[in-house]
């Protein structure tokens, strides 16, 4: 049976998306449905006229993105970052007059279907307007962060990961070049996934989430410069440090820039345990810390094929699953397979963590990534973790 699907991008954008929707419109073309793209998240529901968006671009076509002159023919999608339909991150429409437009909207645009990608946080917000609206949703994840629960991987995730290995690759030899500590913030929100998976690939020293070191007290920096002490006398002058965003101050708060207050407390404590005139620290007041943020670009670049791969994949399912009309499934990466997850499983899981202000989906501190980084040396924070 023919179908009208609409598909949105909501919350922040991450690499992978653009090849979500191209293999979500191939799959699509294929049982000869029509697919619309939603601008702006659910917020496009809100600027429609006459039962349209503004642009005949949203209405997408499996060819729909060639490229021109004699490169006319590739299929450029797949490999473009950001989202051609634009993403919002502005959260709940709270106000419940808007709740109503964009759930008419849905209405008037005719969809038998919707395809969200989204994060956690949008996940739980498009479920409760899905459900008030009676509309039949399909869910996507996406994040750098990895934290939608029940899945292994999320869209955009593995290409992150790739991009900070890459930086920790280039300040390698910079830091080697000077004998200094090279301190790099990671984003991640709450969660370690990105800071903990590049910072073993990237062959970081010290790699702090914080699911173990929630927050920088000063015992902490004493120990961090002790291991630096012990790298030193082990003959590696030079340092890698991989901090997760998500970490606080001393106080408990949350701080921008938290690898420059990192950098400050390890300047300080070093020069102090220098004083001590005690052999093993009496190198340490040579070291120098420089602290690198790597912000935005962590979100941006070609996606990998890994990502690709699982963009392909996942589109495919929520295709499927709108053939089927099974709908408030998300669709998930399990045990080396797609598999799917109800959403109100998935979103009352995210609306209690959410409610205690908590990761939806944390490192596992017993797990295996955190046990390989334990055993190849890498510091993780106070041994009685
Ligand atoms: O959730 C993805 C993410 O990139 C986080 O890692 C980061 O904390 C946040 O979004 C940044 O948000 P914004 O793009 O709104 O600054």
């Amino acid at each position: 049976m023919s179908k009208r699907i609409g598909i949105l991008t909501s919350g922040g954008d991450c690499p992978g998306l653009n090849a979500i929707i191209r293999a979500a419109m191939k799959c699509a073309s294929q049982k000869g449905w029509e697919v619309y793209g939603i601008p702006y998240g659910t917020e496009g529901f809100l600027r429609l006229e006459n039962g349209k968006c503004h642009s005949e671009d949203l209405e997408l076509k499996e060819n729909g993105y060639d490229m021109p002159g004699f490169l006319h023919g590739i299929d450029i999608l797949q490999f473009l970052s950001g989202s051609i339909l634009g993403s919002l991150s502005k959260g709940n429409p709270g106000d419940p007059e808007i709740a109503r437009t964009i759930i008419k909207g849905y209405g008037d645009l005719k969809l038998d279907a919707l395809i969200a990608v989204g994060g956690d946080g949008s996940l739980d917000i498009i479920y409760d307007l899905a459900q008030q609206g009676n509309w039949n949703i399909v869910a996507i994840p996406k994040t750098i962060d990895n934290d939608v629960p029940f899945t292994e991987r999320s869209i955009g995730f593995d290409t992150a990961v790739d991009k900070v290995t890459s930086a920790l690759y280039d300040l390698t030899f910079t830091a080697a070049s000077h004998d200094r500590t090279m301190i790099v913030e990671v984003m991640g929100r709450n969660a370690g996934h990105l800071a903990l998976s590049s910072g073993i690939a990237g062959g970081a020293d010290i790699i702090l989430i914080p699911e173990l070191i929630p927050k920088i007290e000063p015992n902490l920096i004493t120990d961090i410069c002790i291991h630096i002490a012990k790298l030193r006398s082990l003959g590696r002058k030079f340092a890698l440090i991989v901090i997760a965003e998500g970490i606080k101050n001393d106080t408990g708060e949350r701080q921008k820039n938290i690898a420059d207050y990192l950098s400050q407390q390890i300047d300080r404590v070093s020069h102090e345990l220098c004083l001590t005139n005690k052999p093993e620290f009496c190198d340490l007041d040579k070291i120098e810390t420089r602290a690198t943020v790597l912000g935005h670009i962590q979100r941006s670049g070609m996606p990998s094929s890994y990502d690709r791969l699982l963009a392909a994949t996942f589109a495919k399912k929520a295709v499927d699953l709108i053939a089927a009309e099974k709908y408030n499934q998300l669709v998930v990466w399990q045990n080396g397979e797609v598999q799917i997850q109800p959403l109100d499983k998935v979103v009352s899981h995210i609306k209690q963590r959410h409610q205690l202000g908590i990761c939806p989906s944390p490192v596992d501190t017993n797990g295996f990534l955190v046990q390989t980084a334990r055993s190849l040396g890498i510091y993780l924070g106070f041994k009685s973790f």
